[in-house]
């Protein structure tokens, strides 16, 4: 399987699946955080969308669920640790016994890289897939309301300094804001935290590097603070302790940012290790409304999809 493969648009160029942001040009992001401001309730009735998350997960099943009742989508929420597949069943066989209920969409979060494209591929234009999180590899619908809430508090993608500091290795949010940072062209992109939680690849995603808390977000417009994904680590790689030392946000760290910063986190938000409280909740803090940009976004995403189907 070829994650990359872009099997999101039809012959006819319309969004069928939502698996990763690279494949969307810059204007067909800025037309869905523009469909997120106006995308109406109550307007899809008679569509079926299944939940199947396969990690746990509080904002984006929630937001999901949420986004789809205001739609007027009838929402089921599958229990994966109760479902069949806890009886040896395969995601395929899962996957058909779903399709077979009249399933127009399935909402796909797994801890696998890879698992919702995969599903795509079985269910070909059928039923649309959206990932809601797979691995380390991506988190789109994270990434679109990220943009969307940048938007809300900063005019001009392209004269913005974004900070984005922790563990971009084991990140699939970090590759997906990348991603639509880059495909935006924001002025410049700066990551920073510990060598051995960067990728690879790094010199390759047009970013600039920096092990230093304060000269990575000097001058910074927008601060994305993540979370250490103890999850996805085969090993300890840094102490909770040293860490907060070198890249935890403080009060007095976010100084040498622009005194209009705002401070994100995609949750879920380990205070005192990754941010301080008083940054979590200070003015900065823009932290609530992402939550409340995943509804509007997850609305307009589920939207442009369902109506094209029939
Ligand atoms: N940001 C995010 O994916 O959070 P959840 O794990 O709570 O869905």
């Amino acid at each position: 399987m070829n994650i990359n493969h872009n099997i999101q648009f039809n012959d006819d160029k319309k969004l069928i699946h939502f698996l990763n942001i690279q494949n969307l040009s810059a204007q067909q992001i800025l037309e869905i955080l523009e469909l997120a401001d106006t995308v109406k309730s109550k307007s899809l009735d008679g569509k079926t969308v299944a939940s199947l998350f396969f990690e746990p997960s509080t904002r984006t099943k929630t937001t999901f669920e949420l986004a789809a009742k205001r739609l007027g989508v009838d929402f089921i929420n599958i229990d994966i640790a109760n479902s069949s597949t806890s009886k040896g069943e395969s995601i395929v066989d899962m996957i058909k016994t779903l399709e077979a209920m009249q399933c127009n969409m399935f909402v796909v979060r797994h801890s696998t890289s890879g698992i919702p494209h995969y599903i795509a591929e079985q269910v070909g234009n059928k039923i649309s897939v959206i990932n809601a999180g797979d691995g380390a590899h991506a988190h789109p619908t994270q990434a679109m309301l990220d943009m969307y809430t940048i938007k809300k508090y900063k005019t001009n993608f392209k004269d913005l300094n974004v900070a984005i500091v922790g563990d971009i290795l084991h990140s699939r949010v970090a590759k997906s804001l990348i991603t639509s940072l880059n495909i935006l062209r924001v002025k410049n992109i700066n990551i920073v935290g510990p060598k051995n939680l960067m990728p690879e690849n790094i010199d390759e995603l047009n970013v600039i590097y920096s092990d230093k808390l304060e000269e990575g977000i000097d001058q910074a417009d927008v601060i994305i603070m993540l979370r250490l994904q103890k999850e996805r680590m085969r090993e300890a790689l840094i102490s909770t302790d040293d860490y907060y030392k070198e890249f935890g946000l403080t009060k007095n760290k976010i100084k040498s940012a622009k005194k209009d910063v705002i401070v994100m986190h995609p949750g879920p938000i380990n205070r005192g290790i990754e941010i301080d409280s008083d940054v979590a909740d200070g003015p900065n803090s823009v932290i609530l409304d992402q939550v409340s940009a995943g509804i509007s976004i997850r609305m307009a995403i589920m939207s442009l999809i369902l109506k094209n189907k029939s």
